[in-house]
């Protein structure tokens, strides 16, 4: 049967291949548009995810809103957001590498199913992952946030464009400025992404 974005979600809820199924309340398998032309790549899902079983829906959450909404000018529903791992780790630690392996066949597929033309991973756990998975060498957050990476993956051609992790902001605000910059990187690019669909109508 082809594979679809419900499917995945309805997989990730009964997921039982890592550790971190045995402290969920809910799994966070991701939301948003379809079809959408940008997807947001997070780490994993915090205290509030766990509990509404819904991506960035706490303080971080709620500054990655406005960030979509105030600087992009889309609503959030036009976007589609998710996280690498699905289930929130205990005390919030970082999600291991096993966890990252067993979970990510679901953020592959869902890549795959979306096919989004401009990918915007959230801190170093997710960007890590695509560019290794791209064969691209990841030297650390700091050095590679706001560049703007042509990546092909799953014989899809995106645009990568890394950025702090909303939550690292909150935690060390001298970072804001950065993600401001980074989000009208992601704008331009969106638009210049738009025109070119809109030639062909
Ligand atoms: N931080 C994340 O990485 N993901 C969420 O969904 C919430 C907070
Ligand atoms: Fe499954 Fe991912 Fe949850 Fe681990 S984190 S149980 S792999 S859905």
């Amino acid at each position: 049967m082809d594979d679809n974005l419900d499917k995945v979600a309805y997989e990730v809820r009964q997921c039982t291949k890592c550790i971190l199924h045995l402290y969920r309340k809910n799994a966070v398998p991701g939301e948003g548009n379809p079809n959408a032309k940008i997807m947001f790549i997070g780490e994993a899902p915090g205290y509030n995810e766990d509990i509404q079983g819904r991506p960035f829906v706490g303080a971080a959450g709620k500054l990655l809103t406005q960030l979509i909404e105030e600087i992009l000018n889309l609503k959030r529903n036009e976007v589609f957001i998710t996280n690498i791992v699905k289930c929130r780790p205990p005390e919030n630690r970082d999600p291991k590498e096993e966890e990252i392996t067993a979970c990510s066949q679901y953020l592959d597929r869902q890549i795959i199913l979306i096919k989004p033309k401009i990918i915007v991973t959230l801190g170093r756990h997710s960007t890590s992952y695509i560019l290794n998975k791209a064969g691209i060498n990841f030297k650390g957050i700091t050095s590679i946030r706001g560049k703007i990476i042509k990546v092909k993956l799953f014989n899809l051609n995106f645009t990568l464009i890394p950025t702090y992790h909303p939550a690292a902001v909150l935690y060390n605000p001298q970072l804001k400025e950065e993600l401001i910059e980074d989000f009208k990187k992601i704008k331009e690019e969106y638009y210049k992404e738009r025109k070119g669909l809109e030639r062909f109508f």
